[in-house]
């Protein structure tokens, strides 16, 4: 494999590998260790199934069935379609998946590791690729932090909660996303996690706390959990720690959600044509079930 850094404060390109064979053990701890130190990978060219996106997924730790249990493959309920297609008057995946700043998994108690996404089809317009996932490095954004803020904070948590992110798209973002059912929202209760985590690929510290999913400081009076998620929130989407993903068809991204967040975003229209198979890898190789 060959590894080509973007330059930027997130991001390598990956060449000479077939994610279609099976993954030899030394490059997956590669893939690994470049995922800590680069947090976004891409590797273009590949020509995957849905199963084989799956099995190469699964080398990284345990896959995730999404609590929405909406757009699976068939057969394959690890992989989800996100889509704006529309096939025979039905929407054949999820269409506004992750269209705002968030961390996949945080409202779980076993967190994510990383995303795997195999772009298919991706919208351009005027020779320029649309629908591009923007990545915030959470590594940076610690760093960043006022001394006063990383001493406040200091072993504290914050809970998480799934139906946040959800019922926002729903209220504010016009989503026709059903519902959650009571049974949705109660498997997915809200969890407690360090709103700083040492991260266990890099030993460095992250900023763990996203705007999708984070609900409350723990411990703190709701005007001061709301006054300092909210300073969170900006300090960590500022420009400084911005990367921006172009998408080109037959790439793979993988990223790593816990020293990144980040944002699909929505810039195409309904009939510009957007199709991405999506894998979600729980941090089971690094965190014991609670
Ligand atoms: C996601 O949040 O996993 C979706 C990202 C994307 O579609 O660009």
């Amino acid at each position: 494999m060959k590894v080509t850094p973007t330059q930027q404060i997130l991001g390598a390109r990956i060449d000479g590998i077939d994610l279609g064979r099976p993954l030899a053990e030394e490059d997956r701890d590669q893939l690994i260790h470049w995922l800590g130190e680069y947090g976004v990978l891409h590797m273009p060219n590949q020509d995957l199934t849905a199963r084989q996106l799956r099995d190469f997924s699964a080398n990284f730790g345990q896959l995730e069935v999404n609590v929405a249990n909406t757009e699976q493959e068939p057969g394959l309920p690890e992989v989800m379609t996100l889509s704006n297609i529309v096939e025979n008057g039905k929407p054949i995946g999820l269409a506004d998946a992750g269209q705002d700043w968030h961390t996949d998994m945080s409202y779980s108690r076993m967190i994510a590791f990383t995303n795997v996404l195999y772009g298919i089809e991706i919208p351009v317009r005027d020779g320029v690729a649309l629908g591009c996932t923007e990545f915030c490095n959470m590594h940076a954004a610690y760093e960043g932090l006022p001394d006063e803020m990383k001493q406040r904070l200091e072993g504290k948590t914050a809970s998480h909660d799934f139906a946040k992110f959800w019922d926002m798209m729903r209220r504010e973002k016009g989503s026709k996303r059903p519902p959650l059912t009571p049974e949705q929202r109660a498997a997915r209760p809200p969890v407690s996690h360090p709103v700083f985590m040492t991260h266990p690929i890099t030993g460095g510290k992250v900023l763990y706390c996203n705007p999708g999913y984070a609900m409350r400081i723990d411990g703190m009076d709701e005007r001061e959990s709301d006054e300092t998620l909210a300073f969170l929130f900006r300090h960590q989407l500022q420009d400084e720690y911005r990367y921006r993903f172009s998408w080109t068809p037959n790439t793979v991204l993988m990223w790593d959600n816990m020293g990144t967040i980040h944002n699909a975003v929505a810039d195409y229209r309904a009939d510009e044509r957007r199709l991405i198979k999506r894998c979600q890898v729980a941090a089971t190789r690094f965190f014991a079930a609670a």
